[in-house]
């Protein structure tokens, strides 16, 4: 029998939201990353995070000292917003072209936050020099009120303060970075073309349940936390609509084994070395592998107002087993380890490499 191959050609994609950490764990990552991605809009939450025009440089010159030669992948930086931090270092940082955009992390909201904002009403003028200067702002959204429900936190964020952000701001352009539930899908879907939102390969598969099938499974714990399936159902039906409002961005989190695995284990799936093969699953099951360039490769440089990229990538359907493991280094003799999302399971598709 003949079998024949099913090829996808899309334009080469680019991740619009992605932790690369620092040091030994980045060198270990940066290339997985790298080895589909064009650009990479990169998180800021590194101890300490980073929110000087000095640290971006800094920070931006060793991933590309990282970057497997000859890769033309270009790290996209990012400033981390805190109670304190002055307009101009926005507004340089940005007119230099060293700042991409500014993320906003509510203070101990997810790891490495505890320098966040403590009070969104406190750096008002500082949405109010982001709106004049174009910058995009970037938002964690979740409450971190201790009497909501883990599980509400982000339905409640869009309530009590994405609303009046927008209302106060009508053109500062926003993306609800990735979102988990059918409240955020429906909020952005009925915006202004002023918000859009990232969507991770993790959510699209998962729910809740996935952290307690037979036992804690801290591979699948993330923030914002999975949710029901029915919100799962509605991020499926909002990646895959084409809807220039959402696009891709992995929330690609590596945490050493180690740090999963402990009494108060580190929220972040890290999915880098699968992602696009993640979502063009997800993609094929859904019957919409038309769509899948618009949100990997189109939705996000529209919205960002950067060029599409230039190049092609092909996915090939055909089987990718996914390792158990990646090895990161040795600490006291013993090989460190970080687990991808889809640990040892087969996925369909697979990037062709030239
Ligand atoms: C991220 C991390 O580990 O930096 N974790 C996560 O669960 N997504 C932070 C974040 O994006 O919330
Ligand atoms: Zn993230």
């Amino acid at each position: 029998m003949k079998t024949s191959l099913i090829n996808i050609r899309i334009r080469q994609p680019d991740d619009w939201h992605l932790h690369l950490r620092d040091g030994s764990l980045m060198q270990a990552v940066v290339g997985q990353s790298a080895r589909v991605f064009r650009r990479a809009v990169v998180m800021p939450n590194l101890s300490p995070p980073i929110t000087s025009i000095e640290a971006a440089i800094n920070y931006k010159e060793k991933i590309n000292s990282a970057t497997p030669l000859g890769s033309s992948f270009e790290p996209l930086m990012t400033i981390y917003l805190t109670d304190d931090l002055s307009p101009n270092v926005l507004v340089n940082g940005y007119k230099q072209g060293v700042f991409f955009a500014a993320k906003l992390y509510p203070a101990n909201s997810t790891t490495n936050s505890s320098e966040g904002v403590s009070d969104l009403r406190l750096i008002y003028p500082l949405f109010e020099t982001m709106q004049q200067i174009g910058m995009p702002l970037l938002i964690h959204g979740e409450v971190t009120d201790p009497d909501v429900d883990i599980f509400d936190r982000e339905a409640i964020f869009i309530e009590r303060h994405l609303e009046p952000l927008l209302y106060n701001y009508p053109a500062l352009r926003i993306v609800l970075e990735h979102i988990t539930t059918e409240n955020a899908v429906q909020f952005v879907e009925n915006s202004s073309r002023n918000l859009a939102a990232t969507i991770t390969p993790h959510h699209l598969h998962i729910n809740r349940n996935a952290m307690f099938l037979g036992g804690f499974k801290s591979d699948f714990y993330c923030l914002p936390i999975a949710k029901r399936e029915r919100h799962r159902l509605a991020l499926r039906k909002a990646a895959t609509s084409g809807k220039p409002c959402f696009f891709l961005g992995t929330d690609s989190a590596p945490h050493l084994r180690a740090f999963k695995e402990t009494s108060c284990g580190c929220a972040g799936i890290f999915n880098a070395p699968v992602a696009l093969e993640s979502y063009a699953e997800v993609f094929d099951q859904e019957g919409s592998l038309d769509k899948l360039e618009s949100f990997a490769s189109l939705n996000g440089p529209n919205f960002y107002q950067v060029p599409i990229n230039p190049d092609f990538i092909t996915l090939t359907k055909k089987p990718n087993q996914v390792p158990s493991f990646i090895e990161v280094g040795t600490c006291e003799n013993k090989v460190e380890k970080i687990v991808p999302f889809h640990a040892g399971e087969i996925l369909n598709w697979s990037v062709l490499t030239d």
